[in-house]
């Protein structure tokens, strides 16, 4: 069974409070560890720039959430975990995005809505002081999505529209140039999807109510004593419902804590005791964490290059999708053949790769384009099945990965697997290598 792909961004707008963490950070590491997983982890530092206009909040943000992603526990290389401006991939499909998504469609974002009627509250014209950032922050983010070929997207319930927007752009897209992308799903975890903050409302940076993930104990515990609760004394029993101080709890124990928990809400516990226990609660599980964290804010050196490392990863899996996304709107190499949008589901014509036996002895493949022209000449292999892993290589990695050595011939990875036919330039290689490259 091919494997499920989930991918989820944090935007690098602040500090990582505990919502992200219970909402975000930590069902996504769970979900990493789990057989037949993909899981795509990035750092949204675009989408950043819509809200915060500060450079070194961006920075120090990009930073802290990737160093708290780490210390929570996520393997970067058992996933990819990447910075999104590190993929260039991603502003261009994010174009590409564009001219095919409806403009009334993005009138009716929530985000881009509120701020509109905010605007008109005010007595102010509609769009002051709104940027195009804001009104495209949905096609950004569909270009996210769409790039990794996603199933499942996990957020919080406030960007179900946004997912519900990459499908349509990504059907849209489908339906004119055939079908290159998967259409995602949002993937809400029921039990934490939002936590409440210190005012119980959502727990938000918006709301300025928030418990930073990796506040020193003490202020971790002032900041609990803060949540706000009704005026009963230690002796009356409590609601459990619609305490933010209860779902806090909840969300960092078991079902057994937390029905014990509830048991003393029940009997009557002080509310200042129940902060207490709430606090020791957060604390066990976050300490050790906080101890990897500030041990890796500590090497800023070592975080950028695991997202380096990250970025390669990713790309490899977004070039060759570009490239075929390019050549199916038509941005082509000019000698290419005209070739129409695909009708239906009709059968465009593909590049093939033959293979062969020479004089020899030994064993060969060509690659010939879809019209038919020879594009490269391999070098000789032993065995058929040689030739036939070399081009299973090219088929995976070739479109990102092969390089034309002057008086040489053309390399992946290092080794020298053929040279190019006469006429043909290792563009028009590389293009046919992505038209083929195995749907990833
Ligand atoms: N908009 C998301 C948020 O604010 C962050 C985000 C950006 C995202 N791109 C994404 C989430 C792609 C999921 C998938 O929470």
């Amino acid at each position: 069974m091919p494997a499920t792909r989930v991918l989820t961004g944090i935007t690098t707008s602040g500090t990582p409070h505990l919502g992200n963490y219970a909402g975000a950070i930590r069902p996504a590491i769970a979900a990493s560890r789990r057989a037949g997983v993909e899981s795509f982890y990035f750092l949204a530092d675009y989408h950043a720039l819509i809200k915060i206009q500060d450079p070194a909040r961006v920075q120090r943000s990009t930073l802290e959430i990737a160093a708290s992603w780490l210390a929570c526990g996520l393997e970067p290389d058992k996933v990819w975990f990447y910075r999104q401006s590190d993929i260039p991939e991603i502003p261009e499909l994010t174009w590409l995005l564009t001219c095919v998504a409806g403009k009334g469609l993005l009138n009716r974002a929530h985000a881009y809505k509120a701020a509109v009627d905010r605007n008109l509250e005010a007595g102010e014209d509609a769009d002051a002081g709104i940027s195009a950032g804001l009104f495209m922050y949905p096609v950004l983010m569909a270009a996210d999505i769409l790039m990794f070929k996603a199933h499942s997207v996990p957020v919080g319930r406030d960007q179900i529209q946004h997912i519900e927007m990459a499908r349509d752009f990504g059907a849209r897209f489908n339906h004119l140039y055939g079908e290159h992308f998967v259409l995602p799903e949002a993937a809400i975890e029921e039990s934490v999807a939002t936590l409440p903050g210190l005012d119980g409302r959502k727990m938000s940076k918006s709301y300025d109510n928030t418990i930073p993930l990796f506040a020193p104990p003490a202020e971790l515990r002032k900041l609990i004593f803060s949540i706000v609760t009704d005026s009963r004394a230690p002796g009356e029993p409590k609601e459990t419902e619609g305490s933010a101080l209860f779902q806090l709890y909840q969300a960092f124990a078991t079902p057994e804590q937390t029905a014990a928990f509830a048991q003393a809400f029940a009997d009557g516990i002080g509310w200042g005791e129940a902060k207490q226990a709430l606090f020791e609660r957060i604390d066990a599980e976050v300490a050790p964490m906080r101890v990897k964290y500030e041990q890796l804010m500590a090497k800023p050196v070592e975080i950028e290059a695991v997202l380096v490392e990250g970025a390669i990863k990713a790309r490899r899996v977004a070039t060759p999708l570009l490239q075929a996304l390019r050549h199916a709107v038509g941005l082509r190499d000019l000698r290419a053949q005209f070739e129409a949008r695909p009708a239906g589901k009709a059968k465009v014509a593909l590049p093939q790769f033959k293979q062969y036996r020479e004089a020899d002895g030994r064993f060969y493949f060509k690659l010939v384009s879809a019209d038919g022209r020879e594009l490269l000449q391999s070098v000789a292999h032993g065995s058929p099945r040689e030739a036939g892993e070399r081009i299973a290589r090219l088929k995976r990695d070739g479109a990102a990965g092969l390089r034309h050595v002057a008086g040489e011939g053309l390399h992946l990875a290092g080794e020298l697997i053929g040279k190019l036919s006469e006429d043909a330039v290792v563009e028009e290689v590389t293009a046919a290598l992505a038209a083929l490259s195995e749907p990833a």
